[in-house]
């Protein structure tokens, strides 16, 4: 059964180990633990029989939401899961999101352009261990 639902704090250190398989840059789990002390930022997490298989982290910046991260756990990808989750958030909204994506990063831009969202810019050179562009994508509520 799959259930999407705020992250528990006892849940952070699952959430961590899919972080850190998922991505190059990823988080220390004290970055993640202040963040999630961090009112302004929500985690959600989705579950398949209670076991977290993926997460997203949105920030509140007064005016506009931004993804700070979205992962689904390597065994659980290309199963609908990230577009369940991302749709989640999108039903939901009550402001615009903004998020950014590495350029070679071809399955989330998919991802994100089958749920229209919209390139606004491209950040040259930004992501500073591989020196590649990073995409801006918005959607509008
Ligand atoms: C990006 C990510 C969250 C997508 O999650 P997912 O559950 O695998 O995605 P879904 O199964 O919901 O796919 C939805 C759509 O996205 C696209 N897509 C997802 N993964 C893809 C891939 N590897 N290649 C091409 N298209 C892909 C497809 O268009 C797919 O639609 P379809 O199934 O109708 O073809 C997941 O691959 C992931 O965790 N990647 C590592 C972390 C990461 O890169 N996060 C994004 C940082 S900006």
């Amino acid at each position: 059964m799959i259930e999407i639902r705020e992250i528990e704090d006892s849940e952070l250190m699952d959430l961590f180990h899919i972080e850190q398989i998922s991505f190059l840059n990823n988080y220390r789990i004290s970055t993640l633990v202040d963040m999630y002390g961090n009112s302004s930022y929500k985690f959600l997490g989705i579950f398949n029989r209670n076991r977290i298989v993926g997460y997203i982290i949105l920030l509140d910046s007064i005016d506009i939401y931004e993804v700070i991260k979205i992962a689904i756990s390597p065994n659980y990808r290309k199963k609908g899961l990230g577009k369940k989750l991302l749709n989640y958030v999108l039903d939901d909204l009550d402001k615009n999101l903004i998020l950014e994506v590495r350029v070679s990063n071809k399955g989330a831009i998919n991802l994100y352009e089958s749920l229209g969202f919209k390139k606004i810019n491209i950040r040259k050179g930004y992501y500073a261990d591989t020196g590649e562009d990073g995409i801006v994508y918005l959607f509008s509520k």
